[in-house]
């Protein structure tokens, strides 16, 4: 029995899944704190370089697959006829989202647990503490962790439409509400021009070869690349919606969302003297305690922002880990004949299972994310780019893209600029 494909219903609809996959903690978490390693605003310029050279490039290639195919990322393998290891390749780029799923979910859940927090208690003066604390134990994780993969798997089982889609157009205009609310709090503190000025101020001289391939690295990563994840909601694109535009919005949405982020983070944490570049657990063991610290006078509006924050980094995460799911959803129910539901419960319980290994060990968590980062998400990429650009007739690829006289210099970037700085990125990261 062959079931009507399901499509999102239009275009816009189309660019606010795939910029709810690409809106994620990598915008919230990762981007300020990489903002604030790397010497602020010269970083950003190489980010938003290397996003129009390399990741929107990645990008057409992946959805001009899945919009051709209209199918997942094994079923486009098998529909263009490439050899085995295509498909070997292919069924590395199923797994890839549910190994960062596993781990990203943990990471959901302490949102979850600080949202939580600021509803029930607020956060004190010991709020640095409750974040080492609670990362520490081993129930609370646990219990966060499965909560926010079922949230995660309520939506993937709502199907396309009525699921992914549904809950995108709700959220996506609620994250840009609640991160502009929280970035106009943050720049009015006392004292937080100076992290304005340090987000907007390039100081070039900061640039060195690491800051160049971690602002790639991290424009990858957040547009959800090389992982099927596009491919796969592209195959749910009409035919008519245009590719391009879809890339475009996607791009500028993600970027859009990671500097009023910046604007979000940096301003609170320069207001209260913390150092910028603490690393990865930046917003959550410096942010409660700036929120509660800094309005002393007005417990209430501290509070508030901070469950504001956190429901924001809870929902951007969810946006993102629906997409990871559906990558796995799509090839069950495709290629073999599950049902929805049944397929979300098997991909739901493994990635559980390995989400709780990376929850109660730190080890397992960095080597889940190192594995993904470093090496799957690059092999996807150039499959993708490889399939795209060099096996795919010149003609379909120029079809799906309907950019007129544009097509060269985009085709151009599609078959050399990018599978060439990926390895770039790949061979250089293994040397240094
Ligand atoms: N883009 C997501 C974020 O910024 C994270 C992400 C990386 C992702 N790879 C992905 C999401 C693959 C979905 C699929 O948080």
């Amino acid at each position: 029995m062959k079931t009507q494909r399901e499509h999102f219903g239009s275009g816009t609809a189309a660019v606010m899944a795939m910029a709810g996959s690409a809106i994620g903690l990598g915008n919230i978490w990762r981007f300020p704190y990489m903002v604030g390693e790397n010497g602020g605003a010269a970083f950003i310029v190489v980010y938003m370089l290397s996003m129009v050279f390399i990741s929107i490039p990645i990008f057409l290639c992946e959805a001009v697959i899945g919009r051709h195919t209209q199918m997942g990322t094994i079923g486009s393998v098998e529909k263009l006829g490439l050899g085995r290891g295509s498909k070997w390749m292919a069924a590395l780029t199923v797994i890839s989202p549910l190994i960062i799923l596993s781990y990203y979910s943990v990471v959901g859940g302490w949102s979850v647990a600080f949202l939580v927090k600021g509803v029930v208690s607020g956060f004190g003066v010991g709020a640095g503490e409750y974040f080492g604390s609670f990362t520490s134990s081993v129930w609370g994780p646990l219990l966060c962790h499965t909560v926010f993969l079922l949230l995660t798997a309520g939506i993937v089982f709502g199907g396309v439409k009525s699921g992914i889609e549904r809950f995108n157009k709700i959220s996506l205009p609620a994250l840009f509400v609640l991160i502009i609310a929280i970035a106009t709090y943050s720049i009015t503190l006392p004292g937080a021009g100076e992290g304005v000025r340090y987000l907007l101020v390039p100081d070039f001289s900061k640039l060195e070869g690491k800051t160049v391939l971690s602002a790639m690295g991290q424009s990858f990563f957040s547009l959800s690349l090389g992982v099927g994840t596009i491919l796969t909601y592209a195959s749910y694109m009409k035919k008519g919606d245009s590719i391009l535009r879809t890339g475009a919005g996607t791009a500028v949405f993600d970027l859009l969302f990671a500097l009023i982020a910046g604007f979000a983070v940096m301003p609170a944490v320069f207001a209260s003297g913390i150092e910028p570049g603490s690393g990865p657990t930046l917003i959550y063991e410096t942010l409660p305690h700036v929120f509660a610290g800094l309005s002393g006078s007005l417990p209430t509006v501290s509070r508030v922002v901070s469950i504001a924050f956190f429901l924001a980094i809870v929902v951007a995460a969810l946006t993102s880990s629906v997409s990871m799911l559906e990558v796995g959803v799509a090839y069950l129910v495709e290629q073999r004949g599950m049902t929805r539901t049944k397929a979300v419960a098997v991909i739901v319980l493994s990635t559980w299972a390995l989400g709780c290994l990376c929850s109660l060990s730190g080890r397992i968590f960095s080597a889940c994310d190192h594995l993904v980062s470093n090496y799957l998400m690059t092999f996807g990429a150039l499959l993708f780019t490889f399939i795209a650009g060099w096996k795919m007739k010149k003609s379909i690829v120029q079809d799906e893209l309907a950019c007129g006289p544009m097509f060269k210099v985009v085709y151009f970037m599609m078959r050399f600029i990018a599978p060439a700085m990926i390895v770039v990125i790949f061979v250089t990261n293994l040397i240094i």
